[in-house]
């Protein structure tokens, strides 16, 4: 049996196609970013895999078993959502976020157990926020909110995790945390990522594969081969240059054509 998710020929939007015959294979245990400007349809790409949002045509595979159109292979994928995209309209502490993570495998009238309990506070504990675990949600800093979703997405025991922007708007320190974390799930629990980001010089290191998304168009291959000047200058219309430093590669942006 295939393990790892393969797209294959995916066209995905919404009526009108953003990106069009999208394939590729992700092995299990890879870290993969998905990086472009604004509005590319990054966040509908992940949306689609997961199966949130039904593709205009095409097929994914999760462990080798066609999920196009559901299968119980989707417990096997976990997604923190961009933080515009999580909304709760009810007072929840971290706490209760966290747990709210098993309830795609529980009904809604059974009973969290203490065991669950455990298992919250065991990701809360490696994430370093066990002890924000009864304050409200919502008087979270962005930081430990991104946290606190990264917890959630690991409470269902998945081997792939889809993380949506879980840097953006968080402090230097607090993200360089957040992605040494993600990059410890990779490395030491062996969890798949798949990872929208902006913050390429953040995650250079950590990264195996890079899904580089345009208008219209896509380029998908190893992180040395995408993350380029040209390409980059040309995709993002700006000026990239790429600057070697003894922490790696730092992707620079020019006002030439800003
Ligand atoms: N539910 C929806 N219905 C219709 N159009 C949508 C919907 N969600 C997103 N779009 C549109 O699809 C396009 C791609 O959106 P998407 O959120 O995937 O972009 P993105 O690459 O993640 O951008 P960003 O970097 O700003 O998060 C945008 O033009 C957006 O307005
Ligand atoms: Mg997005």
């Amino acid at each position: 049996m295939e393990k790892g998710i393969r797209v294959e020929d995916l066209t995905i939007g919404y009526g009108e196609p953003l990106l069009k015959r999208l394939s590729f294979y992700m092995a299990e245990s890879e870290f993969w970013i998905v990086v472009g400007p604004n509005g590319v349809g990054k966040s509908t790409l992940l949306k689609t895999i997961l199966g949130i949002i039904p593709p205009l045509s095409g097929k994914v595979f999760i462990h080798g078993i066609d999920c196009t159109k559901g299968c119980d292979e989707k417990r096997f994928l976990s997604y923190v959502p961009q933080m515009e995209d999580y909304s709760h309209n009810f007072p929840a502490t971290a706490l209760d976020v966290v747990l709210s993570g098993f309830f795609p495998r529980l009904s809604r009238f059974q009973k969290l157990t203490d065991r669950e309990r455990e298992v919250a506070f065991h990701w809360m504990k490696l994430l370093g926020i066990e002890s924000i675990a009864n304050k409200q949600f919502n008087t979270l800093s962005g930081g430990q909110q991104r946290k606190t979703l990264i917890a959630r997405a690991l409470v269902s025991n998945p081997h792939y995790i889809f993380l949506d922007e879980p840097t953006t708007g968080v402090d230097l320190k607090s993200s360089k945390r957040i992605l040494k974390i993600i990059h410890r799930l990779n490395k030491e629990k062996r969890f798949g990522i798949l990872m929208v980001t902006h913050d390429i010089n953040f995650v250079w290191e950590y990264v195996e594969k890079v899904i580089l998304i345009g208008y219209n168009e896509y380029f998908i291959g190893n992180k040395e081969e995408i993350l380029n000047e040209e390409l980059l200058s040309r995709i993002y219309e700006v000026d990239v240059k790429i600057a070697e430093t003894e922490y790696g590669p730092i992707f620079l942006v020019g006002d030439k054509h800003v």
